[in-house]
């Protein structure tokens, strides 16, 4: 496995495995590497000739200072973890190297920057938009994998590669989580022991609310029974609990069979962590 932290040099390395017929798959990544991200290497790895993972902390998409501040750094550890999947080449570049200057250009995405995490992380998706079309213009994968976790995240690449016809599938592989449901998040290494606790609760209420709706309760009633049932539970602060169409993400007032996604984010602390159970 070979480490870039220039865009020169792993363009032109991967420009001649290109020309000898070898399809890439590309896992972009900001590193803290966990099951869930090798997973997506494995399968980028089985499906290609090569895996290239990026590690990059894009400042661009954090709106909030402590959180890029606090976003764990961990190259070394990282590129042992990817040793043990067989990836071939990390991309991992300073800002410097990605942004010599920071760039004028925005992406809007619509609805899908009014609702949820577009509409409580102001600029995120433009960060994101901007880092992964660069990504994508230097390594030029034939196949980029994501993680279901980052479910509006995922839409959001969808319409990049859409819209600016990128020659290149997207493949969505599900969320890892651990075994007692945590979803697995690079986030999860802020969290103290009391927090990591009271971290499940997101999923659990989830299938609860999952049951609920199954059952017949109305999309209002099951809304109120997770904002009740985590707010009785002290160290976790609700941001917002979503019924959205898979489609489009939009918010939905009823069940979709085979089309409904529950989407949560919620702090525990100053660790603010994502969720979503499609269904
Ligand atoms: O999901 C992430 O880790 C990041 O948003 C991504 C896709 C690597 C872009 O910085």
């Amino acid at each position: 496995m070979q480490i870039f932290h220039s865009i020169s040099a792993i363009q032109n390395h991967l420009k001649s495995l290109v020309r000898q017929g070898k399809t890439v798959g590309f896992v972009p990544t900001m590193g803290a590497l966990h099951a869930g991200h090798l997973a997506l290497v494995e399968t980028a790895k089985t499906n290609n000739d090569i895996a290239v993972c990026s590690i990059f902390v894009n400042p661009t998409q954090f709106n909030n200072a402590h959180d890029l501040a606090v976003y764990p750094r961990t190259l070394e550890s990282d590129a042992q973890l990817l040793e043990t999947v067989n990836c071939d080449f990390i991309f991992a570049p300073n800002a410097e190297e990605m942004y010599p200057d920071l760039p004028n250009l925005k992406f809007d995405f619509g609805d899908l920057e009014r609702v949820m995490e577009g509409e409580f992380r102001p600029g995120h998706f433009n960060g994101v938009g901007i880092v992964v079309a660069k990504l994508f213009h230097i390594i030029k994968p034939d196949r980029a994998y994501f993680g279901q976790k980052d479910l509006q995240q995922c839409a959001v690449v969808r319409r990049l590669i859409h819209d600016l016809s990128f020659d290149l599938e997207l493949i969505i592989c599900p969320t890892h989580r651990e075994t007692d449901g945590l979803a697995m998040s690079s986030r999860n290494r802020n969290l103290t022991e009391e927090q990591r606790n009271l971290a499940p609760n997101l999923y659990k209420t989830m299938n609860l609310a999952k049951e609920k709706l199954l059952a017949g309760e109305s999309v209002q009633v099951v809304k109120m029974f997770v904002q009740k049932t985590l707010s009785d539970i002290q160290g976790i602060d609700l941001e917002y609990f979503e019924l959205s169409n898979l489609d489009n993400l939009k918010p939905i007032n009823e069940y979709i069979s085979g089309k409904t996604a529950f989407c949560i984010a919620a702090f525990l602390g100053k660790t603010r962590l994502i969720d979503n159970l499609i269904f």
